[in-house]
């Protein structure tokens, strides 16, 4: 019996098929990764190394090589641009590492509990001024345009969730407002930059855009569920860090909302005031469970990528196009 039901499920969602078509980009995009890694200060490269070595989904430059391929690149330019978004993605875990407190990153003990914070924050400057050579090495005013303003909207995003971080009356809105800053804005000017750096109308520049920006908070969303729900073994970071943190994320929000007067005592002294035990996260997640809240996230989640695809519709390249859309359904079916 399930055996059968096994062979009748669909299958997972992955990446293989962009990644079938992306080999060679991406082959390109990671050597550029390693060359540009380099400095002779001895601190940078072995920091930088533990991070990028920990490998990652690589799902940004992805984003930016399947935007440009579908939008028909003559040049491989595009290789730049996609590996000055990874650094970007990787500067940002930097820094958020340190701001979050998180001790896990990628499987591995994050940077900052093995060099310090400073030496941390100070080597996710250096990979953000890497970006901006490879950027301008790349050679389009336009791309750079895009993803400088990427660069600045993504640090409003984090310093708008610092602000607002322990409000368990923060609305939907302001939530996902603070999650297209601080992740979809990044999927979007990867997708953006790749199709402009191809040559792209402007009609599917905005469709790539708001491919990018839709898989971009789906993503955000899935993670937020993850925290709750997923394996650290899987997601290579702590389930629960969120919580710890008194995050406002969407799941909690719903569950706060749905639970009432009955928990309010529950949520004003972990979330609010952040005094938490051991035993407070169990809790937590069996409400963030029993009240559909942890379902509510993901069903917008789903919302979301059904957006993004639709977004793509009878634009590009139809062979990269079907690939790009594994994209946004690996965003919403990932357990890492
Ligand atoms: C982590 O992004 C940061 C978020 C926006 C949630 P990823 O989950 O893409 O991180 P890596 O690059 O695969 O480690
Ligand atoms: C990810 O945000 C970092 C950025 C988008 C800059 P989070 O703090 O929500 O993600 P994780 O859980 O640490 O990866
Ligand atoms: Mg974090
Ligand atoms: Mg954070």
């Amino acid at each position: 019996m399930e055996a059968a039901a096994a062979s009748l499920a669909p299958p997972k969602p992955s990446v293989e098929r962009l990644l079938a078509l992306a080999e060679r980009d991406m082959a390109g995009v990671d050597a550029l990764i390693l060359e540009h890694m380099e400095s002779s200060v001895p601190v940078i490269p072995a920091l930088a190394e533990h991070l990028i070595a920990a490998g990652g989904k690589r799902l940004r430059p992805l984003m930016a090589v399947a935007a440009a391929r579908a939008a028909g690149a003559k040049t491989v330019e595009f290789r730049k641009l996609a590996a000055a978004v990874e650094f970007i993605h990787t500067a940002t875990l930097l820094h958020d590492d340190v701001v979050d407190s998180s001790s896990l990153r990628r499987g591995k003990v994050a940077a900052h509990l093995i060099w310090g914070a400073p030496s941390s924050v100070l080597v996710g400057d250096f990979l953000f001024a890497r970006a901006f050579e490879l950027m301008v090495s790349a050679g389009s005013m336009r791309a750079l345009d895009i993803l400088a303003r990427a660069s600045r909207v993504i640090s409003e995003g984090e310093v708008l969730q610092l602000t607002r971080a322990h409000e368990i009356g923060l609305t939907e809105a302001m939530y996902l407002e603070i999650i297209s800053a601080k992740t979809a804005e990044l999927f979007a000017a990867a997708a953006e930059a790749g199709a402009v750096s191809a040559g792209a109308s402007d009609a599917s520049v905005r469709a790539f855009r708001s491919f990018g920006m839709n898989v971009g908070i789906a993503f955000q969303l899935v993670d937020d569920a993850l925290d709750y729900s997923g394996a650290s073994g899987e997601l290579g970071k702590n389930p629960g860090d969120d919580f710890r943190e008194g995050k406002a994320t969407l799941p909690l929000l719903l569950a706060v909302a749905r639970t009432g007067a009955s928990e309010a005592a529950f949520w004003d002294r972990t979330v609010e005031r952040l005094q938490q035990d051991e035993a407070d996260f169990a809790r937590a997640q069996a409400l963030v469970l029993s009240t559909g809240a942890l379902d509510a996230t993901m069903d917008l989640a789903y919302d979301y990528a059904d957006r993004a695809k639709l977004a793509l519709k009878g634009v590009g390249d139809p062979a990269w196009r079907v690939a790009l859309c594994d994209l946004a359904d690996v965003a919403v079916s990932r357990s890492a």
